[in-house]
Formats: structure tokens, C-alpha cells, sequence
């Protein structure tokens, strides 16, 4: 007790401190107190109407308010989704998409308790994750953010238990974006046309489970209008649904700046608004609420329910920050590793091109943007600075071991924060970075408020700009250093800005951006000789607000050389400079990768191709003549590991796709009825429930690979499907047996999908509707069983506004992936008992 009453004291949670005093004085009455609605309640009869209004907007950027004359502590949040993101490092996980392809709910548990660790050891009471988008389109820039995949019977069991696990560790999670929040493209004013039961079997099944079954304690209202009405201003998702329906009392947040009213959003929508009061402060809500145009019961219970929420997670017993947690932890970058391992998903494999043979393979050629160093990851605020990053050609180096020759050749300009530059230092001498000079005005005027040298230019920096304990926000930067090219040929140079960039190189101006603009990519192809040393000048300027500034220069020529090596292992696809929040990406390979890999592809017979994305790319152009290809999604920081460890066979790999993979763009369900279908204001979802594989089975298109598709080192076979009805409930219990057919131990996703009758409504061809994850030695059987509960089998009436179970036959159809389902029983709905 002396130890907690000190460590208490010592934070500042004096008011915790007294209360514990108070309890353990001889005498003081033994009990439960009162439970956190009655402390909120109470809490909430000392404050002031303005303190009131006051504490539902945020402040600094990323802060519930604390009130220390009630003992109300300040709230850190932090985001989300790949790890938690500070300016300071932190385990960068794989992508939520990476996560979703492991179907692994056990994994999704370990990963959530290993956020809410990292969480703890930073003092981060709300996470601002999971991400529960669902995957509509291949192009939307942040659905690697999201575990949900194209499903949502595999998002609502991945994000459960994701949520019980941060929850475990005392940090509240967020359940983001609500709702509809699939693409970027005018996502700040947008309006989703969706239909109910659309809404109902799609989009909202993660959110319903995140609050019905794993009690999240924060939603996040997306930036989007569903059917007409700003998400955080919608009576009918916020009341109607997430309050009503479901019985959410934890707190709804507004995305950052979302908010677009007083009135609707304080009635219909949201409890607090982020990141600050522009609409929920004293000076908005207090005449409205003395007019009695706001009520101020209405008021009491967004108090209430805020501050019983944070209550009810601890957060005014103990602080919270846990300094029994390394900030660095082992823990977590295991459990980075683990999710990479199982969500990495192996697509092709022709004439046993893998697993590399350590034997035979000795040395191995490792290009591409994304080989070296580092692995990229999605921009955005899910953005993580990892501590390490262990890049596809370290990892090889350490799975083929000393003997073996990795090369990475770094062609191709990935993420920022890879190129390789030099600049002279005070005394002159040559250091790698850029040597910047920093100007308090956005103007270069005067000398230089701060000078240092950067590794590299990959800055985003918030409100509060580049100066440390200073606030200033118009400044500007100029890099000056040198680029030495490794290799003669072709060269992209890359700037990514907001405000505003231009590059000189060798005193010439080659890119210049320089008219105020939010954040985007301008690029050059230069041709430079290998061993010049080439001048370089980065110039740079903010006016106003968040600001980036991002460079990054590299070859893009394929040596010829390559073709020496008994492998190539091509490391392409997007990164944080062509794929992230606030824009959708292309569905092509940005900056010419399709002639990068048809030139690698001929000059090495024995070519991988590892893409780096939040799903599925156009891989029409190389796929035919790629021997194997791998999904590697953004893997974390521990990445370069298991893709080296599934390329050299120590790992099997048991990822499965949680998306269709598109072969044409156009091919996908969605795809027509996007960006908008006018000109940007509506995107009407006429696709309805046809969404993914879902879609591809009605109009019987064949993806380039299928949902649920994923190859392994070794073969499962299916066999004596049966199905029980369970007698406790109203549920079905399917059983097969499962056989590791093959060579090599590995892992199965057993997956069960459901063909309805379909005669009073029209309804997919299939929907998942359980699935488990088995490891089996070679020739090990299993008995797998799946529950599949009546309410799954059900469709929403729009007639009846109720969920309803067809009565009729329904195939049951279990096995490898939504097109490869070897065993199969029917039954019959509903069970007429005896
Ligand atoms: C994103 C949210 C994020 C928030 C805070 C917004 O731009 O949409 O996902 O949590 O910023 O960084």
C-alpha cells in the first residue's frame, strides 16, 4: 500500500492518493463505493456549465482535458492502427490488412495486448485503433490500416478479440472509422449512399461485435456523410444503432476536424469532439444550452459518459504509465514478427521456385524500392517511427547465412527516408545526411534559427512545426548536401510536400513545386553517372497548419549484373510516399515497376516478386512470366524476417488473402460505382451487398486469385464433412477432418461458407461464415469443428427492418478458399422440432 500511496503521490494523482489514504484509515468504512456512472455522475455535479462544455472538445491535438480541481486527470490518446504512433520510436506492427490475412484471431488478441503494452509504457490511455473499414475498393489509400479485409464475418472475429487485448492491458481502443469511411478520395465531405441492409450484413457487423462483444470504449465518427449527413452529426448511426441498437456507453469521438455543426452533432452524434472544441466549447454550447435550444441533460449524460468510460478503465486510480514496461519492448517485436509470419501470403509458386533451397541458392540478388533498408509502410496518421527495421535483404542475409552472397541493389525510389546522401559537416569533413538550415520565417530571411544535419528528408510535423519547445508554424528549411550515384543510368528524384518544394541539383532547378498545395508528390527521371558527386539543394516551406516534407532520390535501372544470381527477390510496390491517408492510390505499380520487373523477370529465371501494399495491385503486366510472388502487405518493422524466413522454408506460409485480388481494376464489383457518381459530392454503393468475392461469385468473374486463397509448402486434404445440429442452441456444429497430405508441417485456415436459398431476396452466391486456423504435422489429422449459428445464416428483411432466417435448404461448403471447397452437406432451415 506505502508503495502504490508513493507511486501515485509521485505522478501527481494526489486526489487517487487521498481516497487510498482515506480507505486504508482504520475506521473508514469497508465497500464497494460508488460504481463509475455514480462517480461520474457526481463528478459531473461539480463542474461548471462552462467546464462542462469545455471538457467535450479535445485539446492539444491529442488530449482529453484534465480538471485538477476535481481530480479529473488529462487523457492521452495516441494512434493507431500499426503501433503507437509518438514522436518518439515504437514498434512498428505489420498493416491491419497483414493481420486480417493471418486469420488468426489468437494473434489479433496477442497483437491488441502488445498495443496496449506499448500503450502503458508511454502513459497512452485511448488508442486510437482498430481500423474496421471494410475493404471495397483495391484503391482506397488506407485500407492497409484495416483488419476487416472484404468481410465481415472475418473482421468482426478478428477485431474482438484485438479489442479484448488492448482493453486488457487498461488502455481503451477506438473502433474507427464509423462508418462506410472506404475510400479517401473527397473523404471530408462525401456522402456514402448505402442502403440498410447493405449497411447492416456489410459495413457495420465489425463495429456491432467491437461494441456488443468486445465493449470498446471509444468510436470514432468517420469524416464522411453517410446518406447525406456528416457522420458525426447522423441520428441514425450514432442514436439509432450505436447507442440504441447496440447499447454503446463508452465515448464517441469525431475524427480530426469532422465535426461540422453545434446543434446536429450535439444532438444526433458525437460526445467529444477532436482534436478541439470548435464547435463543442463555452462559447458555442452555453447560450445555446441556457436558451434551451441545447438541453442540459443531454449535456450531463456526454459527461457522464465520457467520464464514467474513463473511470471505468482505471485511469483516475493509478497513472498510466507503466514504468515496469521498456518503451522498447522485446515482447512486442516479437509479437510484430509473429503477425508478419502469418500474414505474409504466398500467391505463386511455379516448378518449386520456393522455398529457396540454402543449398543450392547461394547468392541472391535483392532489388526493387522496397529491398533496402527498412521496409516501407502506408503514410498517413497511422505512420509509426519503429526503433529498427529489418529490410528483406538483412533478413535473407541472416536466414542463408554467412556463406551465401545477399546483394540489395536499391533500385527504384521507395519510401522516403532511404536515400543515401552526403554533405560536409563544420569541419569539413563528408557525414551522411543533408546539412539543413532551419528559418523561423517561410522566407529563408535572416540566419538560420536552428542548423543540423538530417539523415534524411522525412518529416511530418504537427501544428506546432520543427522548433523544438517553440511554436512556430511558417518556416522554412534549405538542405544542402551531395548525391553520389552507386550506379550510371536512370535516377527518380521524389518530393512530397505541404506547403510547398523545389530541388536543385548541380545548381539546375529540376522540380519546382513550389505554389502553396496540401500534401502531394512531384518527380523527375534524371540520368546520372555512377561515382559523380552530384549537388544537391532541397528547398522548403510551410505558410500554415501540419506540415511535410519529404525527398527522396534513387536508381532505376536494373544492373545487368543481376543475372548472375542464383535468385532475384523483388521488393516492389507502394509506400508511404504513393499509398496512405487522404488520397486514394493508383491500382497500377506507381513509377514504371512493371518495366522493373519485366527487365529483372528476363535477366533471372529464378525471380520473386514480393509486393509491398494494402492490397491488390495490377499484376497483369508480370504475372505471367513471375516463377512466385508473395503479399507481404506492410509487414513491420520485423517484415524483412519472416519474408526471408518464408522464402528459405524455415517458415511455411499460412497466410490467406482477407480480399479478392483484383486482376483488372475494372473487374472489381465496386470499382464502377467509383470515386462518385456526380462529380464528387455522392458515391452511390449500387453494388449493395455485392461487395468482393461476394460480387465476383454473382456475376461469375474470376479474381486472380480468389478471397481466402494462400499457398503453403504443403498440401491439406478435406474429407467426412458432418453437421449436428447443437441442442443448447440455435446453432449448427460442422465437422471435418483435415489431413496434412504433404511434405512439411504447416498451417490450414479451415474456412466454411454458407450458399443461402436466396428465394425470397437476392443474396451472395456464398458468404464465409466460420473458419479455424490448424497446424498439422505431415500426415497429422485433425477433427475440425465449426459453429455456425443460426443468426449468420440470416438475411435483413428491409420489409420487416428485421433480421430474418429463410426458411429452405442451405449448402455448407468447407474448405482451402472461397473457389476450392472440396466437402460439402446441406441442411434445413428451419429445424421443425419433434
Ligand atoms: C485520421 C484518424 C486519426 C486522427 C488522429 C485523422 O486524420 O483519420 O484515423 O486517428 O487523424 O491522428
Amino acid at each position: 500500500m506505502i508503495l502504490l500511496f508513493g507511486r501515485l503521490l509521485c505522478s501527481g494523482y494526489w486526489p487517487a492518493c487521498l481516497l487510498l489514504w482515506f480507505a486504508s484509515c482504520p475506521g473508514a468504512k469497508a465497500g464497494p463505493g460508488p460504481g463509475p456512472e455514480e462517480r461520474a455522475r457526481q463528478l459531473a455535479a461539480q463542474m461548471t456549465l462552462g467546464e462542462k462544455a469545455d471538457y467535450l472538445g479535445g485539446v492539444r491535438s491529442m488530449y482529453i482535458r484534465g480538471i485538477p480541481r476535481l481530480g479529473i486527470p488529462e487523457i492521452k490518446m495516441s494512434d493507431g492502427p500499426l503501433g503507437v504512433r509518438q514522436d518518439e520510436a515504437s514498434t512498428r506492427y505489420p498493416a491491419g490488412a497483414a493481420l486480417a490475412a493471418s486469420w488468426n484471431p489468437e494473434l489479433a488478441r496477442a497483437e491488441g495486448v502488445a498495443m496496449g503494452r506499448d500503450c502503458r509504457a508511454r502513459g497512452v490511455h485511448i488508442l486510437l485503433a482498430p481500423g474496421l473499414n471494410l475493404h471495397r475498393i483495391p484503391v482506397n489509400g488506407r485500407n492497409f490500416e484495416y483488419l476487416s479485409g472484404e468481410d465481415p464475418f472475418l473482421a468482426a472475429r478478428m477485431v474482438v478479440p484485438f479489442i479484448e487485448g488492448v482493453q486488457s492491458q487498461g488502455v481503451m481502443a477506438t473502433a474507427k472509422h464509423f462508418a462506410v469511411n472506404n475510400q479517401e478520395f473527397n473523404r471530408m465531405s462525401i456522402s456514402a449512399g448505402v442502403d440498410e441492409r447493405t449497411l447492416r450484413e456489410l459495413y457495420l457487423p465489425a463495429f456491432e461485435a467491437a461494441v456488443k462483444e468486445a465493449h470498446v470504449g471509444a468510436v470514432m465518427d468517420a469524416y464522411n456523410r453517410l446518406n447525406g449527413v456528416f457522420c458525426t452529426e447522423n441520428a441514425w448511426l450514432d442514436r439509432r444503432m450505436l447507442r440504441e441498437e447496440w447499447g454503446f456507453r463508452g465515448i464517441l469521438m469525431s475524427d480530426w476536424s469532422a465535426t461540422h455543426s453545434v446543434i446536429p452533432a450535439f444532438r444526433n452524434g458525437i460526445d467529444l469532439e477532436m482534436p478541439s472544441g470548435e464547435h463543442f466549447d463555452q462559447a458555442h454550447l452555453v447560450p445555446l444550452l441556457r436558451s434551451g435550444k441545447l438541453s442540459v441533460r443531454q449535456l450531463n449524460e456526454k459527461i457522464v459518459r465520457v467520464l464514467s468510460s474513463l473511470i471505468r478503465m482505471g485511469f483516475f486510480e493509478r497513472p498510466q504509465r507503466d514504468a515496469s514496461i521498456p518503451e522498447r519492448d522485446p515482447a512486442s517485436e516479437r509479437t510484430a514478427l509473429a503477425v508478419a509470419r502469418e500474414g505474409v501470403v504466398l500467391l505463386k509458386n511455379t516448378a518449386g521456385t520456393l522455398p529457396l533451397d540454402p543449398a543450392r541458392v547461394r547468392s541472391v540478388a535483392v532489388l526493387g524500392p522496397a529491398a533496402h533498408p527498412g521496409v516501407p509502410t502506408g503514410g498517413g496518421s497511422s505512420y509509426v517511427n519503429p526503433p529498427h527495421a529489418v529490410s528483406v535483404c538483412d533478413g535473407l542475409r541472416a536466414a542463408l547465412g554467412p556463406g551465401a552472397k545477399v546483394d540489395a541493389f536499391g533500385v527504384g525510389a521507395g519510401s522516403f527516408g532511404t536515400s543515401r546522401f552526403v554533405c560536409l559537416d563544420d569541419r569539413q569533413q563528408l557525414v551522411p545526411g543533408l546539412r539543413g538550415e532551419y528559418f523561423d520565417n517561410d522566407e529563408f530571411r535572416g540566419p538560420p534559427a536552428q542548423v543540423r544535419t538530417d539523415a534524411h528528408v522525412d518529416f511530418a510535423w504537427n501544428d506546432n512545426g520543427p522548433f523544438p519547445h517553440r511554436l512556430v508554424s511558417a518556416f522554412s528549411i534549405r538542405w544542402t548536401g551531395f548525391f553520389v550515384p552507386a550506379q550510371d543510368g536512370q535516377h527518380l528524384l521524389r518530393a512530397r510536400s505541404d506547403d510547398a518544394m523545389r530541388v536543385y541539383l548541380d545548381g539546375q532547378l529540376v522540380i519546382n513545386d513550389w505554389e502553396d498545395h496540401g500534401s502531394h508528390t512531384a518527380s523527375q527521371i534524371q540520368t546520372l553517372q555512377a561515382g559523380r558527386r552530384y549537388a544537391l539543394k532541397v528547398e522548403y516551406r510551410n505558410r500554415a497548419g501540419g506540415a511535410v516534407a519529404q525527398f527522396a532520390l534513387a536508381p532505376i535501372d536494373v544492373p545487368a549484373e543481376v543475372a548472375t544470381y542464383d535468385a532475384a527477390v523483388l521488393c516492389v510496390g507502394f509506400s508511404n510516399a504513393t499509398e496512405g491517408e487522404g488520397s486514394d492510390r493508383t491500382f497500377d505499380l506507381p513509377d514504371n515497376q512493371d518495366d522493373l520487373i519485366a527487365k529483372v523477370e528476363k535477366l533471372n529465371p529464378r525471380t520473386v516478386v514480393v509486393l509491398f501494399s494494402g492490397g491488390a495491385a495490377n499484376a497483369q503486366p508480370w504475372i505471367a512470366d513471375a516463377p512466385a510472388f508473395l503479399e507481404a502487405w506492410y509487414p513491420g518493422q520485423e517484415g524483412g524476417t519472416a519474408i526471408a524466413e518464408i522464402l528459405t522454408g524455415q517458415v511455411n506460409p499460412s497466410g490467406r488473402l482477407p480480399i479478392s485480388f483484383d486482376r483488372n481494376a475494372t473487374d472489381n464489383p465496386a470499382m464502377r460505382n467509383y470515386p462518385s457518381s456526380d462529380h464528387g459530392s455522392h458515391v452511390a454503393y449500387r453494388e449493395g451487398v455485392y461487395v468482393g468475392y461476394r460480387g465476383y461469385d454473382q456475376s461469375r468473374t474470376e479474381p486472380l486469385y480468389p478471397f481466402g486463397y494462400g499457398l503453403s509448402y504443403t498440401k491439406f486434404s478435406y474429407a467426412d464433412l458432418t453437421v449436428n445440429r447443437v441442442p443448447a442452441g440455435p446453432a449448427w456444429e460442422v465437422s471435418c477432418r483435415v489431413t496434412n497430405s504433404g511434405e512439411h508441417a504447416g498451417s490450414e485456415v479451415v474456412q466454411l461458407y454458407v450458399t443461402p436459398p436466396g428465394r425470397e431476396v437476392d443474396r451472395p452466391p456464398k458468404e464465409l461464415k466460420a473458419f479455424a486456423k490448424v497446424t498439422l504435422e505431415p500426415d497429422q489429422q485433425q477433427t475440425v469443428t465449426l459453429m455456425v449459428k443460426d443468426q449468420d445464416l440470416c438475411f435483413y428483411d428491409i420489409k420487416r427492418h428485421a433480421w430474418r432466417l429463410e426458411p429452405g435448404r442451405y449448402l455448407l461448403r468447407v474448405g482451402h478458399s472461397s473457389r476450392d471447397l472440396p466437402v460439402q452437406a446441406e441442411i434445413q432451415e428451419p429445424i421443425i422440432s419433434q
